[in-house]
């Protein structure tokens, strides 16, 4: 164990002592890459030497390196050197966090972890929740919750023909995932009222208010409302407080999405841009973005616990306690979609335990300082245009080589830029949307970036940028 164990550190090492000068992917064809890593599996096992060096073309030579100090690409988190430690030693000694009597150290540090997210947004003594796999994950069990305690009757048992349509409240920026969930939880993507923004790209309560009260009338059943901390493209944090008002007037379930911005919460100029969160029935966050645990590590918060036994609790029978002679706590597989689970939460409590969450409210604050640093150097810059707003660490710009020339032709020399850039492996951001423009967009959710890495992928936009537009217009 020790030699294999030893090397594999030793290739940690490798790795971080290099990260800063490899390039971040060496992009190439699905094929290329499947020919240069799969194998077919042994009839008999490989030495430690032949696989620790199948593992650096796998995780080195041909993967991408996504906790890069010049990698701001979508949401993606920098994996911390505790959480990676510790991540062999869950695995290692393998508790199942399903069961709280077959785990019961990790059963109540994941319950006081949560409990302590909890706190940190404000959401009363009595809130709990769970580590699930992502802000997929999150969301869904944050709205299932919310289906099984709106819906009025036995959705679990009689499902979602038995009662009138629910209806979940949205706006064109929420992600995706809304769409997803409500596919999941038989609602139908149509269900999804996607509301209008304002000038700010916030949820608009008037509309809010109008869409709930039209969808009653028609005998729809209006269900949640998905308002976001961090949207994706611009990290936009909708009314929360507004929100939250007509959450109650309408009593209807509050649920954000703050899979990006949630951990803003810990750093304190940040906080009071969520004011109103805690007033939300559910929350989703994601550890895996901005407090740069690996992937991956999502997290979902109930104000009453008792929502997720309810969406949740079955019994197996051949799961037998007996809690009162034994004194077993809270078993988590009884509280979300998965049963058996892993000791996920050890990444992250080690990561806390190491660093203080002081370090990290002042590491959150100073990447959304990068973030307007990026902002003011576009702006500085000739033929760079800021996009949007920053909103929270997220960046949006264009390059735009000359004042009048036509938005297609900007947005498609942009989507160049960005593909390029993504191939050249420099430097890695990605895109956003905004209504028809195509804009290019840098998330700083990354402890090992600074601005000197800000001013490298600002120039390397600027080259690749004169490049592609001598070449698209001749
Ligand atoms: C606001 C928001 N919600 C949900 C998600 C989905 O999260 P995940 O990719 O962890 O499932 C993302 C991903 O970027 C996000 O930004």
């Amino acid at each position: 164990m020790r030699s294999l164990a030893d090397r594999a550190v030793g290739l940690y090492a490798e790795f971080l002592d290099g990260l800063d000068d490899m390039p971040i992917s060496r992009y190439a064809p699905a094929a290329e890459v499947r020919a240069a890593v799969v194998r077919p599996v042994p009839e008999h096992g490989m030495s430690d030497d032949e696989l620790i060096a199948h593992l650096r073309d796998v995780l080195i030579e041909w993967g991408v390196q996504c906790g890069h100090p010049r990698f701001l690409a979508y949401v993606t988190g920098s994996g911390t050197v505790p959480g990676a430690v510790v991540d062999m030693l869950a695995s290692g000694v393998n508790m199942n966090v399903g069961g709280w009597q077959l785990s019961p150290s990790a059963s109540e540090i994941e319950q006081n972890l949560v409990r302590w997210f909890a706190a940190r947004f404000g959401m009363g003594d009595e809130a709990a929740g769970l580590l699930v796999s992502g802000g997929a994950m999150a969301n869904m069990v944050g709205l299932k919750a919310a289906r099984d305690h709106v819906a009025g009757w036995n959705t679990r048992r009689d499902g979602m023909a038995a009662g009138p349509p629910l209806v979940i409240y949205a706006t064109d920026q929420t992600h995706v995932v809304t769409d997803r969930a409500a596919d999941a939880l038989g609602l139908g993507t149509a269900s999804v009222r996607r509301l209008p923004v304002d000038d700010r790209l916030r949820m608009t309560t008037g509309a809010l208010r109008e869409q709930i009260r039209a969808d009653r009338a028609a005998g729809l059943r209006p269900m949640a409302v998905v308002a976001t901390a961090g949207t994706t493209s611009t990290g936009t944090i909708d009314p929360l407080a507004e929100v939250a008002e007509v959450c109650a007037e309408q009593q209807v379930w509050m649920h954000v999405d703050a899979a990006y911005g949630g951990p803003a919460v810990l750093a304190d100029d940040l906080r009071p841009l969520l004011a109103g969160i805690e007033r939300a029935d559910s929350i989703a966050f994601d550890p895996h973005k901005w407090l740069y645990i690996a992937q991956s590590a999502g997290c979902v918060l109930v104000r009453d616990p008792q929502h997720l036994v309810d969406a949740y609790q079955v019994h197996a029978s051949y799961v037998w306690q007996d809690r009162e002679r034994t004194g077993a706590g809270v078993s988590l597989g009884e509280l979300g979609p998965q049963y058996s689970r892993g000791f996920q939460a050890l990444k992250l409590w080690s990561s806390l335990l190491a660093h203080g969450h002081r370090a990290y409210g002042a590491r959150i604050s100073h990447d959304a300082a990068l973030a307007r640093y990026m902002a003011a150097r576009v702006q500085e810059r000739d033929r760079f245009e800021l996009a949007a707003p920053v909103g929270l660490s997220i960046c949006c710009f264009a390059y735009v080589p000359e004042p009048g020339l036509d938005a297609g032709y900007l947005s498609r020399l942009n989507e160049r830029i960005m593909t390029e850039l993504q191939l050249d492996g420099r430097v890695y951001i990605s895109n956003a949307l905004l209504g028809e423009r195509f804009v290019l967009r840098a998330c700083i959710v990354n402890h090992r970036t600074e601005a000197d890495d800000i001013d490298a992928v600002l120039d390397v936009v600027a080259e690749l940028g004169a490049r592609l537009d001598s070449e698209l217009r001749g």
